[in-house]
């Protein structure tokens, strides 16, 4: 019965063959044990009681008959922890959180608490962190192409940081501070010519993109004239970020030791010396089983040996260095709850599980061939695997949560389904195809559950039209 079909079925001629192929690899034998919970992917306080997946000490049925399904269910003692972990390993720097992974009021609320910065890269991630009171010194505006709007509004509530990122936003920058009488503290955004061994859409360090001002092409260097010459701008730094999901430290390395060596280069031509280096995020997890994550200690030990290596050889000071991980404190925190609909079996291919979100609460399959871990979640059960895929509800056959993956042949209408590892870029990229609203975001803590975004509602979906 198809039920039980091998992996190596057929393929179907579906988008992300490169994915596929991994997740073919990956899942060609099922897992010794479907109800254990693989503590590298799944949020730091989950396990099982009686059967039932807990997080934050909630049994995801209390969760699911509270709150209803899709459920977006944050870990908050797993994000602080993280948070935590970073401050430690960068001691001696600053950690800016980035809320493009997933921000909301109270997430704010917990990245003040914890002592971190934030990075914004909107009007709108600003006004979240500003409604909280989150302190504006401590925030740092990102933007390929900011508004004057955006640029206006960090030069008025005075945020700490504005990473330029052309020509164009340099010089629009400097009349506006001269407007305002003020002197913001400027970083340069610089491409560092680093492949990054990631997704296409998600490396940012080549020179063929939208990011940035070349390091190669010598736009970086002319940047920071531009900067210097402008008394109503304050050069503080360089950033670079080059790419998001990255596991193999090198690229990060390499991308210090360039940064570094402009240090050398604005000190030799211009006699100045900046005093920050921000490398940005970028920081993988793992999302499946075998999938290596680097350490976070062992990366801030590493770059900082670089940095004081290159800046101490040229006899400069080592500047402070700044990181700003955004799906490394929040994706490994968040859980997705779904409730399974239909078991569909197609013979002789696989069986389709059907739940009820799909790709608008997670668009990161249909996006980037993203893959994820998933376990029956309401029980346990010994029932014999049977290799599934795991789509979502909406008009589209490309709306899968997980490509392959093994769940129990006894998975049945009403037993609900946890993704791992959804905690980043998944409520934040989330959208309303098909009209569905956007889930709730819970958090869940000591044995507690507050909703900490609600879910939207038909009215909501509604709003604003004629
Ligand atoms: N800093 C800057 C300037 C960034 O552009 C980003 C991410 C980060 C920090 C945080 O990177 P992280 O630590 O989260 O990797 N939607 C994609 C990811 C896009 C990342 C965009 N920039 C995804 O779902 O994989």
């Amino acid at each position: 019965m198809s039920r039980f079909a091998h992996a190596a079925a057929p393929d179907d001629g579906q988008a992300a063959p490169v994915a596929a192929t991994r997740s073919e690899e990956r899942t060609s034998r099922a897992p010794a044990d479907l109800n254990a919970l693989d503590p590298t992917i799944w949020p730091r306080t989950s396990g099982r009681t009686g059967g039932a997946i807990t997080i934050g000490g909630i049994d995801v049925r209390d969760l699911a008959k509270d709150h209803g399904t899709p459920l977006y269910v944050v870990d908050e003692e797993d994000f602080r922890s993280r948070c935590r972990d970073y401050r430690s390993a960068f001691h001696d720097g600053d950690v800016h959180y980035a809320g493009k992974a997933f921000l909301c009021r109270e997430v704010a609320r917990w990245v003040d608490q914890e002592g971190l910065g934030l990075d914004v890269c909107s009007a709108g991630e600003l006004a979240v962190a500003l409604s909280v009171g989150f302190p504006p010194e401590r925030i740092t505006l990102h933007g390929n192409n900011k508004s004057v709007a955006e640029l206006e509004k960090a030069v008025e509530v005075g945020v700490g940081h504005i990473v330029v990122d052309s020509f164009e936003e340099i010089a629009r920058l400097g009349r506006l501070a001269e407007r305002y009488g003020v002197r913001p503290r400027v970083m340069i955004r610089v491409t560092v010519g680093v492949e990054a061994h990631t997704h296409e859409f998600i490396a940012t360090a080549h020179d063929d993109q939208k990011f940035g001002l070349s390091l190669n092409s010598g736009a970086a260097a002319e940047a920071v004239r531009r900067v210097l010459a402008l008394p109503s701008l304050e050069l503080v730094g360089l950033h670079s970020h080059i790419g998001s999901q990255i596991t193999d430290i090198a690229g990060f390395e390499v991308a210090a030791r360039r940064l570094a060596g402009l240090l050398v280069q604005i000190k030799d031509e211009h006699g100045v010396i900046l005093p920050e280096l921000d490398l940005g995020g970028g920081y993988g997890i793992p999302y499946i089983a075998g999938d290596e994550a680097p350490d976070i200690k062992i990366i801030a030990d590493g770059l900082r040996e670089i940095v004081t290596k290159v800046c101490g050889a040229a006899g400069l000071p080592v500047p402070r260095l700044v990181v700003e991980p955004g799906r490394s404190i929040a994706g490994p925190a968040g859980v997705t709850l779904y409730e399974v609909g239909t078991v569909k079996d197609v013979e002789g291919l696989r069986t389709y599980v059907s739940v009820d979100g799909g790709m608008s609460d997670n668009i990161r399959t249909a996006l980037y061939g993203a893959q994820y871990t998933a376990a029956l979640a309401s029980r346990a059960s010994r029932a014999e695997p049977m290799l599934s895929r795991l789509v979502g509800k909406h008009c589209e056959s490309g709306d899968m949560v997980i490509r392959d993956l093994w769940l129990p042949g006894d998975l049945t209408p009403g037993d609900l389904i946890a993704v791992a590892a959804t905690g980043a870029y998944c409520r934040s990229l989330a959208n309303n195809y098909n009209y569905l609203a956007k889930p709730a975001v819970v958090a869940v803590s000591a044995g507690r559950s507050r909703v900490i975004v609600r879910r939207e509602t038909e009215d909501d979906l509604l709003r604003g039209q004629l």
